[in-house]
């Protein structure tokens, strides 16, 4: 490897002083993950379009150098910060960026991987259409697809996967190299899949330079309500009763719990408590339908009438409201939570059903072996996700070196896997964050063919952070 300086003044030489940034000030907000991920980098590369990209490429790959690339940085599993070398380059492509075109009858759209998720919201608006999957933060679409994101519709519209049909992706090997797998087919069964490697790989097999997307018609009414169950248990039955009478128009079914909310409530003052007092779990349930609101079509209607049947057995109490004031209340936990004091984050699946037991296990296992940690959890009811977020009082911070977060994270992990066949990441993705738990759980098959793969892709190991397991 060359010289830093003279690596930094090619790559600006070959990007403009507008598409390499050097600075410490400036490299800051790149190197630093939303969440997990905070190294330093020789520079933050802005290719302005993909021909730049693929030419940086090339010459990362002729003087060895990691390239890391990162879309908005809201990931939360550290896939997009460099490591600590400050050798790695940060691949920005957030001047990548636009929709290509938006096909309103194929109900096609294709965007470039730095357009941001409320940018090709605005633009199919227009159509009366949307791509649905909703999360607290902005991503773009690149990342949305290295992370293989899920968010809180994925009851109804599946996640990033379900919805890719195409994509464009540049290799490392051959250094630049275009993979043009823009495919606007629903059908096309002709072999092996391979946009799906570049899907919730987290940047390990390519850089993805365009999305072709499968979109959705917009909804013309909702019918939001935020619910107390009669207990964890009916909460079972209230899903399932939900999807038996409303199948499509079901598109969320999130819990949160009694310490998630008044979190939200005491720091965010213009959100007013939904219930008094707050009860011990409430589940923000959502209806929606591309058909308009009608004398004889009006969800809030249908909606009313299926909590009043509800009540008592399943609900003990309800309140239907707009739906940005619940929505607004949803997506502020993560931030509210942060405010508590130190959080232990987790993203786990189990089986739906077996969600409350779930929780009621973990709960006694912590009051057991890690008394006075504070649960805060919320989630993905609908698809059996759920945040189980903890927070260590301030009070408890010598009591709990990093070792024993570890152990704890690891108690938790495993009750979720092994117990309840559930998963350590339910929807983030891998990243260095998870790599060691990846290693834990994953089949040793599974980890051995992901590993062969990536020295097929990335021979040199020159491309991201994640790691799938040790080369053979
Ligand atoms: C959420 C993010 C943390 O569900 O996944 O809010
Ligand atoms: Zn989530």
């Amino acid at each position: 490897m060359s010289d830093p300086n003279q690596l930094q003044q090619r790559i600006t030489d070959l990007l403009g002083p507008q598409g390499c940034l050097v600075a410490a000030d400036q490299r800051q907000p790149y190197e630093k993950g939303a969440r997990y991920g905070d190294g330093r980098s020789l520079c933050i590369a802005r290719p302005a379009n993909v021909e730049e990209a693929a030419e940086l490429m090339r010459l990362c790959a002729s003087e060895k150098i990691r390239i890391v690339a990162q879309g908005a940085n809201t990931g939360l599993v550290g896939a997009s910060s460099p490591d600590r070398s400050g050798l790695d380059v940060v691949l920005s492509m957030e001047r990548i960026k636009g929709v290509i075109d938006i096909d309103p009858v194929d109900r096609v759209v294709q965007a470039y991987a730095g357009t941001r998720l409320s940018d090709l919201n605005q633009a199919l608006r227009q159509h009366e259409l949307c791509f649905p999957i909703d999360l607290a933060a902005d991503p773009s679409l690149g990342g949305m697809l290295a992370a293989n994101t899920g968010g809180a519709r994925l009851i109804r519209y599946g996640d990033v996967r379900h919805n890719v049909l195409g994509l464009e992706a540049l290799l490392i090997d051959p250094p630049g190299q275009r993979l043009d797998l823009t495919n606007r087919l629903r059908k096309n069964n002709t072999g092996p899949d391979w946009k799906q490697n570049f899907i919730g790989s987290g940047g390990a097999y390519g850089i993805i330079t365009q999305a072709v997307l499968q979109v959705h018609p917009l909804p013309q009414q909702c019918a939001t309500a935020l619910v107390v169950p009669a207990s964890l248990q009916a909460a079972a039955l209230l899903l399932r009763d939900a999807e038996r009478n409303f199948s499509d128009f079901l598109s969320a079914f999130e819990g949160i719990s009694h310490n998630a909310m008044q979190s939200v409530l005491q720091h965010i003052p213009a959100i007013q408590a939904p219930f008094e007092p707050l009860p011990p779990y409430a589940f923000l349930i959502e209806l929606s339908s591309a058909r308009p609101r009608s004398a004889d079509f009006d969800l809030e209607k249908i909606f009313g009438a299926w909590l009043e049947a509800c009540f008592g057995d399943l609900i003990l109490d309800a309140v239907i409201d707009k739906p940005d004031v619940l929505w607004r209340m949803r997506h502020a936990i993560t931030d509210s939570v942060r405010q508590e004091g130190k959080v232990i984050a987790f993203d786990i699946a189990v089986p739906r059903s077996r969600l409350g037991a779930f929780r009621d296990e973990a709960i006694a296992l912590l009051e057991q072996r890690y008394p006075g940690v504070r649960v805060f959890d919320f989630g993905h009811w609908g698809d059996g996700g759920l945040h189980f977020n903890l927070v260590l009082p301030q009070q408890l911070a010598d009591d709990f070196p990093p070792q024993r977060v570890h152990a704890l994270r690891q108690e938790i992990y495993d009750l979720a896997v092994h117990k309840y066949h559930g998963s350590f990441s339910a929807e983030h993705g891998v990243g260095p964050f998870n790599q060691q738990f990846y290693e834990r759980y994953t089949v040793a098959e599974s980890q051995a063919l992901a590993a062969r793969m990536q020295t097929v892709f990335d021979p040199a190991q020159l491309l991201g952070v994640t790691r799938f397991g040790p080369a053979p």
